[in-house]
């Protein structure tokens, strides 16, 4: 994997950049809730995005309006120039894909044909080639298993590509789930945190790799609560609190933003016993280093993945009833909770769009 670890120098060229996502006036309510108000969000081509928020901000609610799960209440999303319709299949096929908080695998399906599934929307090979398994399907089915290995290859899993999905850790769960977004051969791929459950060492390989997927000319729009993470691989961050966007900027605007220490990062900024330097922990100001201010929000936000709610409507995008999320055979029990939640939301109205 080759890797860059910078971020995308922004004044480069500007006029070549385009516009991959522009969301207007997103707006997502459940009966009196209002999920999402009024969001606007662009993505360019060339850009690591990050979306931010506290538990329940509508940052997964938001992900979903984007990909076709949910029809947003009011508002419209384009993707280069082209308004989405709402169908999640459509919107893969457009060129968006993405990542779910809570794993969605097929467990009991190789590594290989995880990243197989993610592949046959650029599969052109129709019913009937399938069925009589001509010269045609053959050479198709070739085609698409080696851009699998190839992708297995760029996240470092291509020597378990005949491992079943179940039985990875977590982590490689994670990355595997990335392998099989990229399959689609996306403009634009949504990471819906990427690295929860994942350990430092982890954590950073994910962000070298988010890195290389940018390099690969694919736009990254990507919620995380590790906001070291965050702040280190974004160009532009937003940040939402009780569904409406608060701020845009890069990282240092927002991370010094007084109402997004206030509204997101809260008052215990640093817990830890380096807490003996409070002017500089309590608020971090325009002159602080990035670093400081990264890793003493990055501390005080670790416990919160933890209590990170449910979100993600369950498997729509074509998977079986019967091939459960690997979530549950993995060995984060951070996901647990989730399953309870997910089942109470999925019996709120208006959330199904695209059985
Ligand atoms: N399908 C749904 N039906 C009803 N309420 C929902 C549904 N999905 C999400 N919500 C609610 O919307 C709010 C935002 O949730 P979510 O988007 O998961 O937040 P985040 O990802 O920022 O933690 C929460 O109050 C959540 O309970
Ligand atoms: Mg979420």
């Amino acid at each position: 994997m080759t890797t860059t670890t910078t971020k995308a120098d922004a004044t480069a060229e500007p006029a070549a950049r385009e516009t991959v996502l522009d969301a207007r006036g997103v707006t997502m309510r459940f009966g009196g809730l209002t999920a999402v108000r009024d969001v606007n969000l662009t993505v360019n081509s060339g850009e690591i995005v990050g979306l931010i928020g506290p538990n329940g901000a509508g940052k997964t609610t938001f992900f979903n309006c984007l990909t076709g799960l949910y029809v947003p209440t009011e508002g419209e999303v384009r993707y280069k120039g082209q308004v989405l319709p709402p169908k999640s299949f459509k919107v893969t096929a457009a060129g968006i894909a993405r990542t779910f908080q809570n794993i969605r695998l097929f467990n009991n399906m190789t590594v290989l044909e995880n990243v197989l599934v993610g592949r046959h929307t650029r599969t052109k090979e129709g019913l009937w080639s399938a069925l009589l398994r001509g010269p045609g399907f053959k050479r198709a089915e070739a085609a698409s298993e080696k851009r699998a290995m190839e992708l297995l290859e760029f996240i470092g899993l291509a020597d378990k590509a005949q491992h079943l999905a179940k039985n990875l850790p977590y982590g490689e769960q994670r990355k595997l789930e990335i392998a099989r977004a990229l399959a689609s051969d996306p403009g634009l791929i949504l990471l819906d945190e990427p690295t929860a459950g994942m350990n430092p060492q982890e954590t950073r390989a994910a962000e070298e790799l988010i890195f290389a997927i940018r390099d690969m000319g694919i736009a990254v729009l990507v919620i995380e609560h590790d906001m070291r993470f965050i702040f280190n691989l974004c160009d532009r961050v937003a940040v939402l609190v009780q569904g409406q966007k608060l701020i845009e900027g890069d990282s240092q605007t927002v991370q010094s933003d007084e109402r997004v220490i206030a509204a997101y990062l809260g008052e215990p900024i640093d817990e830890t016993p380096k807490a003996a330097a409070p002017a500089e922990d309590a608020a971090p100001a325009a002159g602080d280093t990035t670093e400081d201010a990264a890793e003493t929000e990055a501390d005080a936000d670790a416990p919160a993945e933890d209590e990170a709610p449910a979100d993600d409507a369950p498997a729509e995008e074509g998977t079986p009833a019967d091939d459960a999320p690997a979530e549950d055979a993995s060995d984060a029990d951070d996901d647990t909770p989730a399953d309870a939640a997910d089942a109470a939301k999925d019996a709120a109205p208006g959330k199904e769009n695209d059985a």
